[in-house]
């Protein structure tokens, strides 16, 4: 009997609806000292801290990448479906970390409804994409620039572009008020100059793990996460389009190679984690 966490792709149960979701994270008390986390699939997350700030990284909530706005299904097409819609999306906080339609999806962005209320910050590509979806303000943003918003700490980080369309890739570390230290690593293709992270003293971190395009492999983005050093590593970037999946499964035993210290965890469809 093949144990129920290792088959993958599997289909997802649909627990809300979109408008049920969203009001089911910004109900959600979040305990003190914790951060809670939702996955939205590829490099898609919420999260939610203690004081009711809700931050979305990389909001992916259409097919743009597969079928456009044709709404015929492609191999790009994702196999996840949309959680959230673009409209009922209600953060405090978007952050973008390129300008590639899975992470800067212009289709997303011209639908959001939080166009003048949130925040929004990208590096130097994906601005366009956000203004051209009639977002004014966006703050412009660099590896190594530190900022503060809501309380809380945002630090550009360095990413590795996987082609010449995009040479401004970008990651963040998140310092929350309660000490706790989040990474996202965006898409990057592997480079030692990950390693620069390891001095925020990480408590958890996602990684794009899927391979295609020049992104990490499992092996690599665990021989990273290795440099890094984080208490928890999840699995990111794997799990949305067909053509570009990778078992999650993968990372967790190169993990267990490569940073057996690290403890692998992975994000349940609907469900909140605590940090
Ligand atoms: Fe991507």
């Amino acid at each position: 009997m093949i144990p129920e966490e290792v088959i993958f792709p599997k289909e997802v149960n649909i627990k809300y609806t979109s408008k049920e979701f969203m009001e089911h994270i910004e109900r959600f008390s979040v305990p003190i000292n914790k951060v809670a986390m939702w996955t939205l699939g590829q490099n898609s997350w919420i999260l939610k801290n203690e004081e009711g700030t809700i931050i979305a990284i990389d909001p992916y909530l259409t097919d743009y990448c597969g079928s456009k706005r044709t709404g015929v299904p492609t191999v790009k097409s994702r196999i996840l479906p949309i959680f959230i819609e673009p409209e009922d999306l209600k953060v405090d906080i978007v952050l973008i970390t390129h300008s590639h339609p899975d992470h800067a999806d212009p289709y997303t962005l011209e639908r959001l409804t939080i166009k003048d209320s949130a925040y929004f910050a990208a590096p130097f590509q994906a601005v366009p994409i956000l203004k051209k979806a009639g977002i004014k303000d966006v703050k412009l943003v660099h590896p190594l620039e530190q900022w503060e918003w809501k309380g809380i700490k945002i630090t550009g980080t360095f990413a590795e572009p996987t082609d010449f369309t995009d040479l401004n890739h970008m990651g963040f570390v998140l310092h929350f008020a309660c000490g706790k230290k989040y990474y996202n690593s965006g898409d990057t293709a592997k480079t030692e100059l990950l390693e620069h992270v390891n001095s925020f003293d990480i408590d958890w971190m996602s990684i794009c793990i899927n391979g295609g395009y020049h992104n990490l492999t499992h092996w690599e983005a665990a021989e990273i996460t290795a440099l890094i050093n984080p208490k928890i590593a999840i699995p990111a970037h794997f799990d949305m389009m067909p053509h570009n999946i990778q078992p999650p499964t993968m990372f967790r035993k190169s993990l267990s190679m490569k940073a057996p210290n690290v403890q692998y965890y992975r994000l349940e469809y609907y469900e909140p984690s605590l940090f």
